[in-house]
């Protein structure tokens, strides 16, 4: 996420893409990957947190989605993943066959 001071009365275009050096704004670097940045208008002035992972489910702001990246990073250090109760279990564990 990331804290934007917006003015009243302002457009805005949040980049979807990832690919813009200007985040959370478009730059217009979508131009090679077909999608298109989202229009907003801010109606007050004020500090908002938007989305810079672009996985949120109420773009433009962010909705707390990033936290499961920093999740699944952290079980991609740690093999086995298990981060619940500190023990590691085999990450490719072959199932018992039932008897
Ligand atoms: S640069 Fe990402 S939507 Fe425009």
């Amino acid at each position: 996420m990331i804290a934007v001071s917006l003015k009243r009365g302002a457009l805005y275009w949040w980049c979807t893409c990832g690919a813009s050096a200007a985040q959370p704004f478009c730059d217009g670097s979508h131009a090679q990957c077909g999608k298109l940045p989202l229009r907003f208008e801010s109606t007050r002035e004020e500090t908002v947190f938007l989305c810079d992972c672009k996985l949120t489910r109420r773009p433009p702001f962010c909705d707390g989605s990033h936290a499961t990246i920093a999740l699944a990073g952290a079980e991609e250090e740690l093999p086995g993943g298990d981060l619940s109760n500190g023990q590691r279990e085999e990450p490719f564990r072959e199932a018992s066959p039932r008897k």
